[in-house]
């Protein structure tokens, strides 16, 4: 059976991939983690986030196919990911703090302060588990996550197809899940008495809603995929969407037992 090479049929793939509908932002809102936890939860997503910005030599290698619309819109992408990092360390301690009660990053413009206690959770919470990587306080799951957008540093043509497909997955992941659960866990469920008007919030209100950064992104990798699917292209950028998506399920499904597994120590301590 062979199927059409469209968009849209990719679009499909991606909505009705697991990944997509992954619970752990709505663990998060009811397991109410500690600090710890949540410093472990933003070191992981972070240095996952940090690894998907960078353009490295994709928007090139397309432009050497001759494919410069496609070019142009991931090049598009790649500046306004500019100085995305500290905004999401800014986040990310400030919840940390809310979190804590106190105030354990106190400069929460200190991106390399706020990383290195967001690392130390994690490798109190996360550094015994098999494959966790001292050095980095990297998971095993998040490596190989990180490593689908490393491909980015060839121009291959294979390759550059199968980035596109991983772009698209990324975005639509981006636009309709990881930032509609961080505002589900940050704001909506009160644990942090937080708003999308908090200055310390700034990263979450520049990405979400129909106004934010990632729709415009899935909109671009939409088209910039759209203009070069053939019978040739469409399998390898299915291939580099479900390279993304087993990728970062995996990282969700260990996230979220360690999350469960958090909210459980509590209740045991507290009893
Ligand atoms: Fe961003
Ligand atoms: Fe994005």
């Amino acid at each position: 059976m062979s199927t059409t090479p469209s968009v849209q049929t990719i679009v499909n793939y991606i909505r009705d991939h697991r990944c997509f509908s992954h619970p752990i932002f709505e663990h998060w809102s009811t397991v109410a983690p500690g600090p710890t936890a949540v410093g472990a939860l933003f070191h992981q997503i972070q240095n996952f986030c940090a690894s998907t910005r960078p353009g490295r030599n994709f928007p090139e290698a397309l432009g050497s196919l001759k494919l410069d619309t496609s070019s142009h819109l991931l090049q598009e992408i790649v500046e306004s990911e500019e100085n995305h990092g500290p905004e999401l360390a800014t986040m990310a301690g400030y919840i940390m703090n809310r979190a804590a009660g106190a105030p354990v990053n106190p400069d929460l413009d200190d991106q390399a302060a706020v990383e290195a206690k967001l690392k130390q959770c994690s490798d109190d919470l996360l550094g015994s588990l098999p494959g966790y990587i001292q050095s980095s306080g990297l998971l095993q799951q998040v490596q190989t996550a990180i490593e689908v957008f490393e491909r980015r540093e060839s121009t291959a043509e294979e390759i550059t197809y199968k980035n596109l497909g991983t772009a698209l997955a990324l975005e639509m992941i981006s636009n309709r899940h990881l930032i509609p659960g961080e505002k589900i866990c940050l704001i909506d469920s009160g644990l942090y008495e937080a708003t999308l008007e908090d200055a310390e919030m700034h990263y979450l209100l520049e990405h979400w809603g129909e106004a934010g950064a990632e729709e415009q992104h899935e909109k671009n990798a939409v088209a910039a995929l759209d203009a070069i699917l053939d019978e040739r292209t469409f399998p390898l950028a299915m291939e580099g969407a479900r390279d993304f998506l087993e990728s970062l399920v995996a990282v969700w499904d260990v996230l979220d037992s360690a999350l469960l597994a958090s909210g459980q120590r509590r209740e045991l301590v507290s009893v």
